[in-house]
């Protein structure tokens, strides 16, 4: 499953295709970093507050759909307050002991950024609160009655949290970052936007034509945008000396099998699931995932959150419902509403 995720040209997760890629095309300073201005303003206004007072950041959560900048957004903020940054995340972070052993190694200031944070376990986010909430570690000697417990005290640290899944998250952990922050979609133009940064630091040569053409099929997200970037790059140093166009662009995403919107073989799968097996919907989404076996969980959090940016998923009490742009996307002819012969 991990598998035919990463694999996927529209995936928003990381492949391992992506390394040297991201690390090139990365903002580095809050500037650089294109659109999601609201939570940029905000973070601009909590990191120079927190400079005037000589303090640490309040701990900071960023959730959204992979590949929208939360781990970039990470070391800018790190980077900004000019202090290290320590990178962990939730299911690395297997024992109590692991915690406490990263918590005891942070320096006053420093940013300690947990990736897929949902994931950590119930035992380790028990000594994580009072690390968040009082900057100590309470560590317990010894086992059965005589046990006794020991507070240690830790610098004043950041934690900077990143999650794809905040539902999924214990409000417990959730109450405990003094700043929230949902990185959306981006629009057409600030994926254009970006897409321009990024031909400019590989030294590719495109149009206005091809960025646009591009975007649109970015599914709003960065790291879609500079992985189709890269696969056009690619061909158009084989086939056209090198220069992004038009036709290039266009080939290449048909040898890709992306869509106009940015849509894959298996989105469209899941739609015409729904819609071939159980006219439209709603059906449940357990059963759209034994259909097309894929698990539900990379349904919901990796599929559907596109589809339903676009208006073709919409979410029922029932289960996932096809709507009228799907069938027309897919050039089916819409069959819902009223039933035929009836009074309205
Ligand atoms: N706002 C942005 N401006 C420019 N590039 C971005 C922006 N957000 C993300 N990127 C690019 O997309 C890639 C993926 O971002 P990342 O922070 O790893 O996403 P996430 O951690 O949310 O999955 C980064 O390497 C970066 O090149
Ligand atoms: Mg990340």
């Amino acid at each position: 499953m991990q598998e035919a995720e990463t694999s996927r040209i529209v995936s928003g997760e990381l492949s391992p295709d992506d390394s040297t890629l991201d690390a090139n095309l990365r903002p580095r300073r809050l500037g650089d970093f294109i659109g999601q201005q609201k939570v940029k303003d905000n973070l601009d206004i909590g990191i120079r507050a927190a400079q005037k007072r000589g303090e640490a950041i309040d701990h900071i959560l960023l959730y959204g759909p992979p590949g929208l900048g939360k781990t970039t957004l990470a070391f800018i903020i790190a980077g900004e307050m000019g202090v290290n940054i320590k990178v962990s995340s939730g299911p690395a972070i297997e024992r109590p002991g692991d915690l406490a052993a990263i918590l005891t190694n942070l320096q006053k200031g420093d940013v300690l950024f947990i990736d897929e944070v949902h994931r950590l376990s119930r035992i380790v986010e028990e000594i994580l609160y009072p690390a968040m909430e009082d900057f100590a570690l309470d560590i317990i000697l010894g086992k059965g009655p005589g046990a006794r417990s020991l507070r240690l005290n830790l610098p004043r640290f950041t934690l900077i949290g990143a999650t794809t899944r905040y539902a999924s998250m214990s409000s417990p952990l959730r109450d405990r970052f003094g700043s929230v922050h949902r990185l959306d979609f981006y629009d057409v133009d600030s994926i254009g936007a970006i897409l321009k940064r990024s031909a400019e630091i590989l030294k590719l040569k495109t149009d206005a034509e091809s960025i646009d053409l591009i975007a649109c099929r970015a599914r709003g997200t960065p790291r879609v945008a500079n992985r189709l970037l890269k696969r056009i790059r690619d061909y158009a140093q084989v086939k056209a000396d090198g220069v992004v166009n038009r036709g290039v662009t266009i080939e290449a995403m048909d040898k890709l099998e992306v869509d106009e919107l940015g849509l894959d073989e298996i989105d469209r799968k899941v739609i015409r699931t729904i819609i071939q097996k159980f006219d439209g919907g709603p059906v449940g989404l357990d059963t759209i995932a034994a259909c097309i076996s894929e698990e539900s969980d990379t349904i919901e959090g990796v599929y559907e959150p596109y589809l339903l940016q676009l208006g073709f998923l919409e979410r029922t009490p029932r289960g996932r419902q096809a709507t009228r742009l799907a069938y027309k996307h897919l050039g089916i002819a819409y069959k819902k509403g009223p039933p035929q012969g009836s009074l309205w």
